[in-house]
């Protein structure tokens, strides 16, 4: 899609559709008021008849409005005007991009940012341009006829108050690209079947995503390079898979080489069948998903990329497929990890933390400033929190408050869980270092607690992504989360938000 800015009076702007507010009790804030005035009073007229309360979230379009430009006008409700929020924003910004991109729209103008609101208009223009990359994206890559909209939305001009908010909302427009772009990267990785999407395609799709980027640089280990670093676990769970395991690393480089890096890992699973530790049939399609973590921190590279930030990234994406196979690991198999560190692996489907910790231990190297994993890494952690927010664990105060804070202001939130010491004996093993599982209580807890075992060299925190990563249902598929918290994150990071 591509996305314009200009200034000027909403009702003599030629447009294919013309996009404005109505708030509660059809109040027209200013942008609203004009294009009213200049119909002569029948946009309200119109939106008394059709009975338009200006509910947020709710949408009418109306045809052939005397006295404007623009072809078609929608209107969005906004909700009560004292109330409108980032959040009652987004939602009314969801509605608007779905009414666009089913309404044979080509190009739209959205008056929608022109006027003064408690949310800035940088962060309005970012959410905006997620609003309607969400509501245009389809995924049908592998359908043998494709039927694309007939009228694609390919065009969208956000109107600004005056040339200030113009050059906030340009900001915010590439911030909302880079980050939907990324996203847009994460959701089809992640909508591809494990069939498609195994190691060897994540991989490939690493290399592609940095032609694209000069400051990219992407480096893959493979089986025997693993085995010279003595990735124990990670091997481990390749063992029971025809597909060859591989070690995405992508090096962001925006700033000086003695800069210490950032590193986000994320995990990589192709599809999880549970291993000899098999997993119930029903729903086991959505094990494909497992990777998400992996297409997450792939997104954010390329969407750091694509934003120019001065930071040195690291990317570290272990990957894997997890399946039963006489050769697969078997509960009670003892494994030794890069670190030294022996585990007993108890349940072959938490293969997940055997496959990250190997990462962290790998990620030493870099002198990290911060580690932030990303994992869909426990059943458990979509009991505890559903589907809204990821689990953050951390014990370090300071990436704490940052990354709830980056899942604030983009909508895609976290919820920090508990990582205390107390639950670390549930790890306790009688043959190793520590079990890979802990018993029935805690689980996405005891997930983390087994990850910070190998995270002791630098801050880190890990998300748990297990709700989040995909929807089920109707719209069932990848959401592309967290890639706006992480590269919100990194923004912030960066020194870029203000
Ligand atoms: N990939 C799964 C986690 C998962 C399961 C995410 C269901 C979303 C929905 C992970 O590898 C796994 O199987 N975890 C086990 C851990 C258990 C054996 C301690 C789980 O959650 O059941
Ligand atoms: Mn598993
Ligand atoms: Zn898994």
């Amino acid at each position: 899609m591509d996305y314009h800015v200009r200034t000027g009076d909403p009702a003599r702007q030629a447009t294919g559709c013309l996009v404005v507010g109505v708030h509660s009790d059809r109040k027209l804030p200013a942008a609203a008021q004009a294009v009213d005035q200049a119909t002569g009073g029948a946009l309200k007229r119109q939106l008394t008849r059709a009975g338009f309360d200006g509910a947020t979230g709710k949408t009418l379009m109306l045809h052939e409005l005397p006295g404007i430009a623009a072809q078609r006008l929608l209107a969005v409700g906004l909700g009560d005007a004292g109330k409108l929020d980032a959040k009652a924003q987004r939602k009314a910004y969801g509605a608007a991009g779905r009414a666009l991109a089913t309404g044979s729209v080509a190009d739209a103008l959205v008056a929608l940012t022109a006027d003064r609101t408690s949310v800035p208009a940088r962060a309005s223009a970012r959410d905006l341009v997620a609003s309607l990359e969400e509501a245009v994206y389809r995924f049908d890559q592998l359908k043998s006829k494709a039927t694309p909209p007939k009228v694609p939305l390919t065009r969208v001009t956000l109107l600004a108050a005056d040339r200030t908010a113009a050059n906030a909302l340009r900001r915010g427009l590439a911030e909302g690209a880079a980050i939907a772009a990324g996203t847009r990267l994460a959701k089809d990785l992640g909508n591809l079947p494990g069939n498609v999407c195994t190691p060897t395609h994540l991989a490939a799709e690493a290399r592609k995503i940095a032609r694209g980027w000069r400051k990219l640089r992407v480096e893959v280990l493979e089986q025997k390079d693993m085995a010279r670093l003595g990735m124990g676990a990670l091997l481990s769970v390749a063992r029971g898979s025809r597909q060859p395991p591989k070690l995405i690393v992508m090096h962001y480089r925006g700033a000086p080489p003695r800069t210490s890096p950032l590193v986000l890992i994320g995990k990589g699973l192709t599809f999880d069948a549970g291993g000899i530790s098999l997993k119930p049939a029903a729903d086991m399609d959505q094990m494909k998903y497992d990777m998400c973590g992996g297409a997450a921190v792939m997104g954010a590279v390329a969407a750091c990329a694509q934003l120019d930030l001065p930071l040195n990234l690291v990317a570290v994406v272990p990957s894997s497929e997890n399946l039963p196979d006489g050769n697969a690991n078997k509960p009670g198999d003892i494994v030794t990890s890069m670190s030294g560190q022996t585990i007993e692996v108890l349940n072959t489907d938490a293969e997940g933390r055997l496959i990250l910790c190997d990462a962290l231990t790998y990620c030493e190297r870099f002198k990290p400033a911060a580690v932030v994993d990303v994992a869909t890494l426990t059943g458990a952690c979509v009991v505890a929190l559903g589907h809204h927010a990821s689990g953050l664990f951390t014990t370090d105060e300071t990436l704490a408050a940052e990354l709830l804070a980056a899942g604030e202001q983009t909508g895609d939130r976290g919820w920090r869980m508990p990582l205390w010491d107390d639950y670390q004996d549930q790890l306790d093993s009688n043959f190793a270092d520590m079990a890979n599982i802990g018993g029935k209580s805690a689980g996405a807890i005891i997930g983390a607690c087994f990850l910070a075992r190998y995270a002791k060299a630098f801050p880190w925190a890990h998300l748990d992504i297990a709700g989040t990563a995909w929807r089920t249902g109707n719209d069932k598929g990848a959401t592309g989360r967290p890639v706006p918290l992480l590269v919100q994150w990194l923004l912030q990071r960066a020194g870029a938000t203000g």
